[in-house]
């Protein structure tokens, strides 16, 4: 708390994946729905090296949204966060000419307490747990979901697991690695087979449909798997469901609420949601929000998305995003994301506010949220003593 009262929140974005640029628009909407009068704004950026930089030099990496982001390379104060014995402190590191000059690893000044950290990061190192695993070593409250239930959302195969434990309809589909489909590529075909073409090929985990092929026959089946595992070790094969995609938002801890359900539509010139659709053709895809469905099944939609939010241990927000046939006779959770993008055109920010909640009051209650969680934390034992 600052001495107006104010809440120090630390906006973490950039980071070392391939959504860098997402992360920085996100970031940008995110600061600026946030209510001054209730929060003092401390920006934390990482560049796509990994380096952090903190306030005035993390600005310099917003300062230009261009994908080179040229102004970063000007900055030179890359912080560190450690954890730290008076908790919710940011350390300074010392730059790397202070290490030559053999100044220790603690050294630097230590700013002033954060009381909360909006990590607003896409994808692997900050999507996935990393990042959420380096706060709780901090102790500093964040938004979002914590390390595991963040390590299950980039984990499509743990996730569809668990979600089908839970009774959470996810379609057919088989798991390969790459050791395995590089000793011998008959299980492969016979898994894909067994599905029946087409087949969607997918990495495990990564995100914004990079390594994403739809597979019509088996003669390219091979392509797909070697380009799936340039991004992971793993590999998912799975059965098609192609017709409408719909998107819930979900806001909560233990109590989770659902958005109504917005839907995407695919340009016609795009087979699926893929990276062009998503990023590179302005017609690639248009939203529809609220989704035009039948009221029973909007209800369902949402029951789903809180039951799977639910079954996969989430935190604070997620997306929840299904798959359903043109006859919406059959749905999916096709994935969950755990930091959607918060763009100013973003599905979870624009879900919130169709529901009747504004970006300010989404952010206000993703921040009480964080903070409620870490007070829930701060109540528990973690060493026990046995009575004598
Ligand atoms: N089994 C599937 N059936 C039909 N379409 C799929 C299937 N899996 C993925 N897709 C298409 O690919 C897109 C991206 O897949 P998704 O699993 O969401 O990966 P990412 O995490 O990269 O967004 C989906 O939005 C959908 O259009
Ligand atoms: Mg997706």
């Amino acid at each position: 708390m600052t001495s107006n009262g104010k809440i120090r929140v630390g906006v973490l974005f950039g980071g070392r994946s391939g959504e860098h640029e997402i992360s920085l628009r996100s970031a940008l909407s995110v600061m600026s729905a946030m209510d001054p009068k209730r929060y003092e704004i401390v920006p934390i950026g990482i560049d796509r090296g990994g380096r952090w930089y903190l306030e005035d030099d993390a600005l310099k990496l917003l300062a230009d949204t261009t994908p080179d982001l040229k102004a970063l390379s000007a900055g030179d104060n890359p912080v560190t966060l450690l954890p730290h014995p008076n908790n919710r402190a940011l350390v300074r590191a010392p730059a790397p000419g202070d290490l030559a000059r053999g100044a220790n690893s603690t050294g630097g000044a230590i700013s002033e307490p954060l009381d909360v950290i909006f990590p607003v990061l896409h994808g692997t190192f900050g999507e996935d747990g990393t990042v959420q695993g380096l706060l709780e070593l901090t102790g500093i409250p964040y938004v979002g979901a914590g390390v595991l239930g963040s390590a299950i959302g980039m984990d499509k195969d743990v996730q569809k697991r668990l979600l089908r434990d839970a009774k959470v309809p996810v379609v057919r589909y088989h798991a390969i690695l790459r050791a395995e489909w590089e000793a011998t590529h008959a299980p492969a075909r016979r898994l894909a087979r067994d599905l029946g073409y087409p087949v969607f090929v997918k990495p495990n985990a990564a995100g914004s449909s990079i390594g994403i092929s739809k597979v019509k026959c088996a003669a390219d089946l091979d392509a797909a798997l070697e380009d799936a595992f340039q991004y992971d070790r793993k590999a998912l094969i799975e059965a098609p469901c192609s017709g409408r995609e719909f998107e819930v938002a979900v806001l909560g801890n233990d109590r989770p609420e659902a958005s109504v359900a917005g839907e995407v539509i695919v340009g016609a010139a795009h087979d699926f949601y893929s990276y062009e659709s998503k990023y590179v053709d302005p017609e690639g895809a248009a939203t529809r929000i609220p989704a035009e469905v039948p009221r029973a099944l909007m209800k369902r939609l949402g029951a789903i998305a809180v039951r799977a939010f639910k079954a996969l241990s989430l935190n604070g927000m997620a997306r929840v995003d299904f798959l359903a046939d043109r006859r919406l006779r059959r749905i999916y959770v096709n994935e969950v994301n755990t930091i959607p993008g918060f763009t100013s055109i973003s599905m979870y920010p624009k879900l919130w506010e169709a529901s009747g909640l504004p970006v300010t009051k989404l952010i206000d209650r993703l921040i009480e949220l964080a903070l409620d969680a870490r007070r829930e934390r701060d109540q528990l034992k973690f060493t026990y003593r046995p009575k004598s």
